[in-house]
């Protein structure tokens, strides 16, 4: 056992405040630490009693703590005792009972440590934990909301969940959001939560140039806190709407867009006085920024989701449209193979052919016609298969736009047609030409019986000649002659009286007239002219009766030398005149007459001009276009002409008229008409001979 002052020694050196106490609660002994600590000298400790040093509130405090140590035990603890010289202490105390020389408990050491310091910090970093516990609950809760947030999709929703999370979050009683149009920069309630219909409509809009809270926060693009709108001027004009919804403090906060700009505002309203902590204001802060990314990524959504639904639209009505002119096409397609079957069952043959030649429609009559199948033609050029012999240049018609003419074309068993052929080109919407529609209609067999029928016609002329030749030469040679011998008769007849003279001499002048008028009805039907002295002296004596009798000036100009003709052309150039100068009688209502006669080694050609008033437009058209009924007038001379191989042409106009028709002659290089090559061969010289005999008959 170390004495006294060896522990004294021992101790004084040590860190811990160390002491001796006894069972009677007294101080054996104290080291200096411990003095120092209580702020007592040493000797004012030794020998005192523990309820003095250290004060009745620490002494009480600590007492357990002895009656422990007295009881034998060893004694550890740590406690917070206010003690009357250094006031409020941690301590860590370790009390070891110690034994008298029995062996019976007398006291104890007891080693004290002052831990306050310690204590303090602990304390402060428990604060502080808690703090950031709370903190982190509270951020926690904040990422929840963000979260509750972007897993929203509707603004309406959105804006909803927003408010109540920043109500939450400041522990306000109400709030709103509201909604900056941009256009007319208001704000407008888009979401509310505890508000009266009466405020409502009195902040159904706000301006930049309201005091307001909200008004104030749009202003200034920052949040405004007003912890008592009753002690705020702004407030003073909305002051009775304020009371009467009851909120004394406003945290407005603006929403702001990536780029600066509001987008709109949160405000919360609190029923008393407030002022939200920093650190609320801080979380306020972090969430506002997600609520405006969600407003703006709202707005996104719905400006695609408009755009979306404007591609919808136009789609649907891309689709509409397309759907009707699918509708129109069809329509239109019925109506075009309807057509084509109208087009078959045309017994026209109708084809299309592009530039090329090519074919590419050919309908049923076309196959009937020429015998091709549309399989085998669709494609192939024309060339191939019609053998088209073109009255014009193919050109000429393919630079029309519409062409009507005949053609000549063959047909798959080689026989050959007339079609009446129609053209029309056909040009895309830039009026470009890209096909030609071709319409031929078989005139064949019309061909032939006009062919006919002016063969026919010709024929009968001929005939009709013939016979007028025989009338007028029996009216001649027969009544004539009876009529001259029954003349002379009476003009020899021996009368016994002067009343049966008169009537004898009167039938002799009958007979007279008699003979005169068979004689000019013979020659007016035949002239023996013609036969006998030719064309020329027959048309001369003719022309001269016609110009008396109708009092139109003839001017007749004919070569000085002029051959005699083949009789039928004599006779059809004579009946050609007589029909000119009867048309131009009864027609032309002019007052001259040019008629010309020309003759060359392989053609005699007859001009008459009247100048009248010209063949009416449609009568002429019938004329040129042979259409004209044949074997009357001018058509049946036409009829006449071709069949000598001739030709007849009109020209008239409102200044007059001019016919002139052509024959060849027999030595003439130019084709002759069969029958006239015939009569050349065999006719002509023995014609002549008769000419020169003087007297003429008829082959
Ligand atoms: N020289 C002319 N001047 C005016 N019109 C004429 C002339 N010659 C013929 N025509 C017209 O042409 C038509 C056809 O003539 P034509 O064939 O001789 O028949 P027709 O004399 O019997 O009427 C006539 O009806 C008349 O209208
Ligand atoms: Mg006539």
């Amino acid at each position: 056992m170390a004495s006294s002052a060896e522990l004294r020694l021992i101790t004084n050196k040590m860190a811990a405040a160390v002491t001796r106490c006894t069972r009677d609660l007294r101080y054996a002994w104290a080291n200096e630490r411990y003095a120092e600590w209580l702020h007592r000298p040493v000797q004012k400790i030794i020998g005192n009693k523990i309820q003095d040093v250290l004060g009745n509130e620490a002494f009480l405090r600590l007492l357990p703590y002895f009656e422990r140590a007295l009881s034998g035990q060893a004694v550890e603890y740590e406690d917070n005792v206010r003690f009357s010289s250094i006031g409020e202490r941690w301590i860590s105390a370790i009390y070891t009972p110690t034994l008298d020389l029995q062996g019976e408990v007398d006291g104890w050491v007891a080693v004290i440590r002052d831990i306050t310091k310690q204590k303090l910090t602990e304390a402060s970093l428990l604060k502080r934990e808690k703090q950031l516990a709370e903190e982190a609950q509270a951020l926690a809760k904040l990422n929840k909301c963000s979260l509750r947030l972007w897993q929203t999709n509707r603004l309406q929703e959105g804006l909803g969940e927003m408010l109540r999370a920043v109500i939450e979050l400041l522990g306000a009683d109400k709030g709103n959001v509201q909604i900056l149009n941009p256009e007319r920069n208001v704000l407008t309630i888009a979401c509310q939560q505890g508000f009266e219909q009466d405020f409502l409509d009195y902040f159904r809009e706000v301006s930049a140039m309201d005091d307001s809270a909200c008004g104030r926060a749009l202003r200034k693009c920052e949040q405004v806190v007003i912890e008592d709108v009753e002690h705020d001027s702004g407030f003073t004009p909305h002051r009775q709407v304020v009371r009467a919804e009851g909120f004394r403090a406003v945290v407005s906060t603006p929403l702001l867009g990536r780029d600066g700009k509001v987008l709109g505002l949160l405000s919360t309203h609190f029923r008393s006085t407030h002022r939200p902590t920093d650190q609320e204001l801080r979380r306020l802060e972090l969430y506002v920024r997600q609520a405006a990314d969600f407003i703006e990524r709202c707005k996104q959504e719905e400006e695609l989701r408009l755009s979306k639904g404007r591609y919808r639209k136009l789609s649907q009505r891309l689709d509409a449209k397309i759907r009707a002119r699918t509708a129109e096409l069809e329509e239109k397609t019925a109506e075009l193979s309807q057509k084509a079957t109208l087009l078959d069952l045309a017994n026209d043959a109708i084809l299309v052919r592009d530039e090329g030649g090519k074919i590419s429609y050919w309908n049923e009559g076309a196959e009937r016609l020429y015998g091709w199948t549309r399989a085998e033609v669709l494609g192939r050029s024309t060339s191939e298969f019609l053998d088209t012999e073109f009255s014009v240049l193919l050109t000429e018609i393919l630079e029309s736009d519409r062409w009507e003419g005949e053609l000549h074309q063959y047909r798959r068993d080689g026989s050959q047609i007339i079609v009446a052929s129609r053209w029309t080109t056909l040009r895309d919407k830039d009026g470009k030409a890209f096909a030609w529609l071709e319409i031929n209609t078989d005139i064949t067999a019309r061909k032939r019986a006009e062919e006919a029928a002016r063969k026919l016609s010709a024929r009968i002329l001929t005939l009709q000649d013939g016979e007028r030749r025989r009338i007028a030469k029996g009216l001649h040679d027969s009544l004539g002659q009876y009529l001259a011998a029954l003349k002379m008769n009476l003009d020899g007849f021996p009368c016994s009286n002067p009343k049966q003279s008169a009537v004898v001499s009167d039938c002799s002048e009958i007979a007279k007239k008699c003979l005169m008028e068979t004689r000019t009805l013979s020659h007016l039907l035949h002239p023996p002219l013609l036969d006998e002295a030719g064309f020329d002296t027959a048309a001369r004596w003719y022309v001269e009766g016609f110009a008396r009798r109708s009092g139109i000036a003839v001017n007749f100009h004919l070569p000085q030398e002029f051959m005699r003709l083949h009789p039928d052309v004599e006779i059809a150039l004579f009946r050609a005149l007589q029909e000119c100068l009867t048309n131009i009688h009864k027609h032309a209502g002019g007052s001259s007459v040019d008629i010309r006669m020309t003759q060359d080694a392989k053609q005699v050609r007859l001009e008459i001009a009247d100048n009248g008033k010209g063949i009416p437009k449609d009568r002429l058209h019938h004329l040129l276009g042979g259409t004209a009924a044949a074997g009357v007038g001018i058509a049946g001379m036409r009829e006449r002409f071709h069949e000598l191989g001739g030709s007849l042409e009109i020209r008239s106009n409102r200044k007059g008229t001019t016919i002139i028709v052509t024959a060849p002659l027999p030595h003439g290089s130019v084709t002759l008409g069969a029958k006239l090559s015939v009569h050349a061969a065999r006719g002509l010289k023995a014609y002549r001979l008769r000419a020169c005999n003087g007297r003429l008959e008829t082959q």
